[in-house]
């Protein structure tokens, strides 16, 4: 793009737009982008002017193979350069450098950020104090944005859709991130998603939570006697090599059809991120192989994995036509050549708005604290201050701006009123949800100026 034109797209963007997780694109969005992977991918080496000139940094707290490599390959292929740090503890990190201040620092040095940490909300964060689009590489457990797209991508590509696919989630469901990512975006699709999780690594509860409240997917649990009808058509409970799982389905259950499987989506055990109470034997982890994969609902269904991989795909699924986690793996570059375009402004993928997020409240006030203790606001606690958003209004929930797990609250306020109810009052109903504040318990709230609505008789 010559360089007026771009300068003249990019003073119409005031601020940069971030890929901190995949609910920061709109579905058309996504499929711009899938559509400008696709024209990139019939000749990876034909794109060399479009991002002539730019840098991208990759900051890696945490190691990584395919998504550090296949961002690299992709600036490289669009003609930009690359600086990177492969393992920040190499870096000033080590010398206690805070995540924010690396991110003023290097925002002086590339056009992009591409960063990957151990912390749950670290890009998030990264967000808030650069001046360049900040892509997230994963997040501790939380999200992984851009294997997501990878993952749509493949499917897009394999199925010729996403909508109604059916995709069974297999193994450590608690702790990949690839997975939460996926399932949200997933479910925006209205995708069906089939969850067969290794006992003891179900999805955490505050994704089910997100994807019932605010995407609007119930989830649904198999009563026994369904699950028996569906086991006999779809084999996919002897993806374990010990005892049926429970069945979980997320989605209308009308439109289920796991009699005929599209997609199986096989994690690892994420072991690095295991708490002392997820104790792990790996001989008695799932395993998927051809005989499994013999089942009549699994016939023509994909295999895939985010990789690496350990032992839950044999290798006698390798050379089977159905097996794509190879070819998942190289679609990165082309995805992530896209994504970088069209966040440095060389493609008008990303022309609307960015998806609105309800605004975040600063929580130390109101004496809130998110009780996630690899969240970003507690590893970085001397530079991060909590913060918190209004998640949903009915239920109520406040969640945490960085992490998006739940946050535990005891009374909620009218800012305007300046009155605080029980978390189960009706009155709350009658309250704008800007107007809406959360606090620890009463005694936060009192402490911060507001009155017991009780007291005073008023819905507030
Ligand atoms: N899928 C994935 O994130 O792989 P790496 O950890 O190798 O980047």
């Amino acid at each position: 793009m010559p360089a007026a034109a771009r300068a003249t797209l990019l003073s119409r963007m005031p601020a940069p737009r971030h890929l901190v997780s995949i609910d920061d694109l709109s579905l058309a969005e996504m499929e711009a982008i899938f559509e400008t992977a696709k024209r990139y991918s019939e000749d990876t080496r034909a794109w060399a002017d479009v991002a002539r000139g730019s840098i991208a940094a990759t900051l890696f707290y945490e190691p990584s193979t395919r998504t550090r490599l296949s961002f690299e390959s992709a600036m490289l292929r669009l003609g930009g350069g690359v600086i990177t740090a492969a393992d920040m503890s190499r870096s000033s990190a080590s010398k206690g450098e805070s995540l924010a201040d690396t991110i003023r620092v290097v925002s002086g040095y590339a056009d992009a950020i591409i960063l990957r940490h151990q912390s749950e909300g670290a890009a998030r964060l990264a967000a808030e104090y650069a001046d360049i689009p900040v892509i997230n590489a994963g997040d501790g457990s939380h999200e992984h944005p851009t294997q997501t797209l990878c993952d749509l991508y493949s499917l897009w590509i394999e199925r010729g859709r996403i909508e109604g696919l059916d995709v069974v989630f297999a193994g450590d469901l608690r702790y990949s991130r690839t997975i939460h990512s996926f399932a949200y975006a997933l479910a925006r699709f209205r995708a069906n998603i089939v969850c067969v999780p290794q006992p003891g690594f179900e999805l955490p509860a505050y994704v089910v939570q997100r994807l019932r409240e605010e995407f609007g997917v119930e989830p649904v649990r198999a009563e026994a006697g369904r699950l028996g009808e569906l086991a006999s058509k779809s084999d996919v409970l002897y993806l374990t090599p010990q005892k049926p799982h429970q069945l979980s389905l997320f989605t209308d259950p009308k439109g289920l059809s796991v009699d005929h499987v599209d997609a199986v989506y096989m994690t690892r055990p994420q072991t690095e991120r295991f708490k002392q109470e997820a104790q792990l034997d790996e001989t008695q982890y799932l395993q998927l192989g051809q005989r499994q994969m013999a089942a009549e609902s699994l016939r023509d269904a994909v295999v895939m994995h985010p990789l690496p991989r350990r032992e839950e795909i044999n290798a006698d699924m390798d050379g089977d036509p159905r097996s794509i986690y190879f070819k998942q793996a190289a679609r990165g570059v082309p995805i992530r050549m896209a994504i970088l375009a069209s966040l440095l402004g060389e493609t008008d993928c990303l022309k609307g708005e960015p998806v609105a997020q309800s605004p975040a409240w600063d929580a130390q006030r109101e004496g809130l604290v998110c009780p996630n203790e690899n969240c970003i606001s507690h590893t970085e606690a001397r530079h991060v201050s909590s913060k918190y958003r209004l998640a949903s209004r009915l239920p109520l929930r406040a969640t945490c701006a960085y992490c998006s797990q739940a946050i535990p609250f005891g009374a909620v306020g009218c800012s305007t009123s300046r009155l605080y109810h029980l978390p189960d009052s009706r009155d709350l109903r009658k309250i704008r949800p800007d107007h809406l504040v959360f606090f620890r318990d009463a005694a936060h709230a009192e402490a911060t100026g507001y009155q017991a609505a009780a007291n005073v008789g008023s819905a507030g």
